[in-house]
């Protein structure tokens, strides 16, 4: 069973021909409101992917918690979630018609998330966190699963400066290249940046490339894996997808190059489709992509 603690926000998702430079307006087209928010989306990811997920999060009490809770829910996500006093986290969103996009998140009530409601960890063999909660929450969190043996995945984004404590008590990194290196400094080349980050903690590391694939460092072995091709529509919620994936097969006792295959497999599908969670595929669909089919 997978615990996912983080993030919900409401996404407010707009298609431009371009991202908007500071200072510039750009008119899109109509806006589509969907679940999203990196921690709800990973719990849902991992959930269509067939693993028994709970997701520990912060709501408001208002509308939008209740289009989230739904979104959860369909997706087979046991629900954890605390109704805060503060607005559910909302999620800015510009597409462009290259498929990149540009967030800005509003985080509410995900602030609110504390130290003890993470409770006791016994019924998880995997914690998969993100930063979009407090930092000091995630730490705890981090440092308790790994107190009570639960594996930890931690995916570093959006990147903000790290307590080497929290790296310590992680397992699985997860981070794109933007964020490799932020958090490795002046450190050259990607392997030399995995090393780097793995000399503070985690001893597994993987950084997304996009339609270049992952690379992965675990112990002294380096994984490539390959991306698949896709037309991409739109890549919000590609990254999460990964994480919620790899957590799934980990979960189910795949070996990691296998749980990394069907990770990439589930990232291309959720760029062929609009928004977060609405872009998340089931298990069928990723067992037919990675069959060739
Ligand atoms: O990773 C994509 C997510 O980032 C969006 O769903 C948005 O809510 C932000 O948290």
């Amino acid at each position: 069973m997978i615990l996912v603690a983080g993030s919900a926000n409401i996404d407010f998702i707009t298609r431009v021909a371009h991202i908007p430079v500071p200072g510039e307006t750009v008119l899109g087209q109509t806006y589509l409101t969907a679940a999203g928010g990196k921690g709800a989306n990973q719990a849902v990811a991992a959930a269509r992917a067939g693993a028994p997920v709970e997701f520990l999060g912060a709501l408001g009490a208002d509308h939008f918690a209740e289009l989230i809770r739904d979104s959860l829910r369909l997706s087979g996500v046991g629900l954890r979630t605390m109704v805060s006093d503060q607005p559910t986290g909302a999620a800015f969103i510009s597409v462009s018609d290259q498929g990149e996009n540009a967030i800005t998140v509003s985080p509410g009530a995900n602030t609110t998330l504390q130290a003890k409601q993470l409770g006791a960890l016994g019924a998880y063999r995997y914690l998969v966190l993100q930063l979009e909660i407090p930092l000091e929450v995630v730490q705890y969190y981090a440092q308790s699963a790994k107190a009570q043996g639960v594996t930890v995945i931690l995916n570093a984004s959006p990147a903000q400066p790290l307590a080497p404590e929290l790296l310590a008590a992680v397992d699985i990194l997860v981070v794109n290249q933007g964020e490799l290196a932020q958090y490795s400094g002046k450190s050259e080349g990607l392997e030399q940046q995995l090393r780097q980050m793995q000399a503070r903690g985690p001893q597994t590391i993987t950084v997304t490339l996009g339609a270049q694939g992952s690379l992965t460092l675990s112990g002294h072995e380096y994984l490539e894996t390959p991306a698949f091709a896709v037309p991409v529509v739109d890549t919000t919620g590609a990254g999460d997808t990964f994480v919620g994936v790899l957590a799934a097969l980990l979960d189910e006792g795949a070996s990691l190059p296998e749980a990394l295959h069907h990770a990439s497999a589930g990232a291309a599908i959720a760029c062929t489709r609009v928004g977060a969670q609405p872009s998340m595929p089931t298990r069928a669909e990723i067992e037919a992509l990675v069959a060739g089919r």
